[in-house]
């Protein structure tokens, strides 16, 4: 089977003020009845999958098993950062966690914050990379790009793609987070993908692509591991050597390193809601181009978002385009839409007030 592994240590400030340092993102029902990550969980069972393996900072730990308890999925295990080292820590660590039972398991490292619409295309392009990834590949998912994005990694094939089918491609090279004009080239250059953030690995796989880029990672993850503490079903990795560990991403430590990837390219719907421009264009705006959530109303707006996530604060506009207006019981974001991703500096001028 593959055994999802589930990232869910980020805060997500760009979505603030919904998204909190001690309730992020992935845990709101930002959009349908599940938070993300229960969708997520949800996306990632059923035939061909164990049970999860979810990565996760301390605050979060009964979040995590409430919210699997609601949905009725049951975790393998929950592993403890004591504190959050971005995603390459995270993810060696999980790899040494399952090469314990089984070094040849297969692993799909997913984020909890992302909208796949249709799970059963996912799934199915996730069993398509299973035979790469078993041969020794990294396998990464590759998205159409449609705009010169810099918060992205991107995926170098050797040509064009001729249709978007589930047929693994050799990468040439990943690119993490280029400035704004090389994205632009490569958006122009026509044979680039956005990196999903998704990775189908083997543990033997990833843990020897640590050992080759990013060996000064391995002592410090690995005794982590090795004097974790478990209680139930949650794993403490130990804290001394934790703090050791470089704080950086999977996609710079490894991704950009390795030379043993290949891409799924996957056209059946993705979205990281990377800002409340997101959440609009995901959310299905009416004809007038509105989205209302929670006790929210809008009259003669355009291309507007309301959201009051207080069944107290009756939120309305008039007359409104291009707006955001997210209302919580103690924090009001109102902002230009296309303005949205200057939010994340918003929550830096809060944070650095305090
Ligand atoms: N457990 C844990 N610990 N999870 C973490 C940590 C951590 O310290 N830091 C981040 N995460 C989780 C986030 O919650 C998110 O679900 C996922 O790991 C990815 O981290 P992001 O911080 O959201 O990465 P990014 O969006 O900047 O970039 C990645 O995703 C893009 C697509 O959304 C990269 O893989 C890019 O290449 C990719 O294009
Ligand atoms: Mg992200």
């Amino acid at each position: 089977p593959i055994h999802p592994i589930l990232l869910c240590g980020g805060s997500g400030t760009r979505l603030w003020p919904l998204s909190r340092k001690s309730y992020p993102k992935q845990f709101s029902q930002l959009m349908g009845e599940e938070s993300l990550f229960q969708a997520s969980a949800r996306r990632l069972s059923g035939p061909g999958f164990a049970r999860p393996v979810i990565i996760t900072g301390d605050p979060f730990r009964f979040i995590v098993t409430e919210q699997l308890a609601a949905i009725e999925r049951d975790p393998a295990a929950i592993l403890i950062e004591p504190e959050g080292r971005n995603t390459a820590p995270a993810v060696l660590a999980a790899a040494l966690w399952m090469e314990r039972s089984d070094p040849d398991a297969l692993m799909l490292v997913a984020p909890s914050d992302h909208v796949i619409p249709d799970a059963a295309a996912f799934r199915e392009a996730v069993a398509a990379g299973a035979p790469a990834a078993r041969s020794g590949q990294i396998v990464t998912f590759g998205i159409r790009p449609t705009r010169p994005e810099t918060g992205y990694g991107y995926l170098e094939l050797k040509e064009a793609l001729g249709a978007f089918d589930f047929k693994p491609q050799p990468l040439v090279r990943f690119v993490e987070k280029p400035d704004a004009a090389r994205a632009a080239d490569m958006l122009e250059a026509k044979n680039y993908l956005w990196n999903a953030g998704i990775f189908l690995f083997t543990a033997r796989t990833i843990i020897d692509a640590f050992r080759a880029h990013a060996p000064g990672l391995f002592e410090p993850v690995s005794q982590a591991v090795k004097d974790s503490r478990s209680d139930l079903a949650f794993v403490r990795l130990a804290s001394e050597p934790w703090r050791e560990a470089e704080a950086i991403s999977v996609d710079y430590a490894v991704m950009e390193r390795a030379d043993n990837l290949s891409v799924i390219p996957y056209d059946k719907g993705w979205s990281d809601l990377g800002g409340w421009d997101a959440v609009w264009h995901e959310s299905g705006p009416d004809g007038e181009g509105n989205v209302c959530a929670g006790n929210a109303t809008a009259i003669g707006c355009r291309d507007t978002l309301l959201r009051s996530e207080s069944a107290r604060l009756e939120l309305v506009g008039i007359g409104l385009e291009d707006i955001v207006a997210v209302a919580m019981p103690d924090a009001v974001l109102v902002a230009r839409k296309s303005d949205s991703q200057q939010v994340k500096d918003a929550v830096a001028v809060l944070k650095a007030r305090r």
